[in-house]
């Protein structure tokens, strides 16, 4: 499995799993189970959660998926905006645990941006990690203004990873986003990056993964993939699926595939506000 390193020491999986609206309708408990199971046993040892997905829902089914094999996960939650509070950070951390029947979140983000300040949550993850509730602690959905903001706030540096949209479809964030991420060594964790499946249906990208012996899905993972410094965190709620998105580790780009890329999805010419689902 390719790795990618986050807070200067430690290396995670570069395909993980997304989990948003899992663990919501009985009749598919079993095979979501059975492919976050398959999914550790291929190496996609990164799971994101957060207790916005189904309530709670998703993490108490990983929890139980994950049952007897905390050692092998990298697990990631994030809290609601309302809960970015130094008591509300702290309840909320308490929360997923429990559902998830861990001591330990391996990364805990705020999952966007509200009205409480920075600096406030910024002490509440350090001392939720001071306590050892969690290992490291990162940001989604924040544009480059907002992380500039944060990694100069006290502790901010501390920041291990910016969640954001990106996608073949979705690609503003080249413009000024990752090359600042880049540059402060902050990597990106791509979340829809197959769109919600919405990709897998334009024409164009299907016809070159034909010919290219691939999936649309797994073009579109390679595609990300081949990016240094960049976690993809692609949702299957079947083993076929996952099974399929795995094998995207496998799949060269060569020039010319990239080049028909960038002229079905082309590059950002000018900046545009970070977009987000
Ligand atoms: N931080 C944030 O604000 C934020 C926002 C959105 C998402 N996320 C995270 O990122 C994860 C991934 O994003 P996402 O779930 O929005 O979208 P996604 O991963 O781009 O797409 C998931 C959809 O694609 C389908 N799919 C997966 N693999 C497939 C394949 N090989 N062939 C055909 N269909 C396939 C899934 O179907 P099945 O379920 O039937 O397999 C599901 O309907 C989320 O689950 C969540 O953990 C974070």
């Amino acid at each position: 499995m390719k790795q990618v390193r986050i807070a200067g020491k430690e290396w995670v999986p570069a395909l993980g799993m997304g989990t948003w609206m899992i663990g919501e309708n009985r009749s598919k408990r079993a095979e979501e189970i059975a492919t976050l199971q398959r999914g550790i046993d291929l190496g996609m040892t990164l799971i994101d959660t957060a207790e916005m997905y189904g309530d709670g829902a998703s993490e108490r089914l990983i929890g139980e998926a994950i049952k007897g094999r905390r050692e092998q996960v990298f697990l990631v939650s994030k809290f609601y905006p309302h809960n970015a509070t130094a008591r509300g950070v702290r309840v909320a951390c308490e929360d997923s645990l429990r559902r998830l029947e861990v001591d330990c979140l391996d990364l805990y983000l705020l999952h966007w941006r509200g009205r409480v300040p920075l600096e406030e949550t910024i002490a509440a993850l350090e001392k939720l990690r001071a306590q050892g509730k969690i290992r490291h602690w990162g940001v989604s959905n924040l544009d480059t203004d907002d992380m500039r903001e944060l990694r100069e706030l006290p502790g901010g540096n501390a920041v291990a990873v910016n969640q954001v949209l990106y996608n073949l479809s979705r690609r503003g964030v080249e413009w000024d986003l990752l090359p600042w991420c880049e540059k402060h060594a902050v990597p990106v964790m791509a979340y829809s990056p197959i769109e919600q499946a919405r990709l897998l249906r334009q024409p164009g990208l299907r016809a070159l993964a034909a010919r290219h012996g691939a999936t649309p899905a797994q073009l579109a993972l390679a595609w990300l993939l081949r990016r240094e410094q960049l976690i993809v965190i692609p949702k299957a709620s079947t083993r076929d699926h996952l099974e399929e998105n795995v094998a995207a580790l496998e799949c060269p780009l060569d020039a010319e595939t990239l080049a028909e890329l960038d002229r079905l999805f082309p590059p950002p010419s000018r900046a545009t506000p970070l977009e987000m689902l």
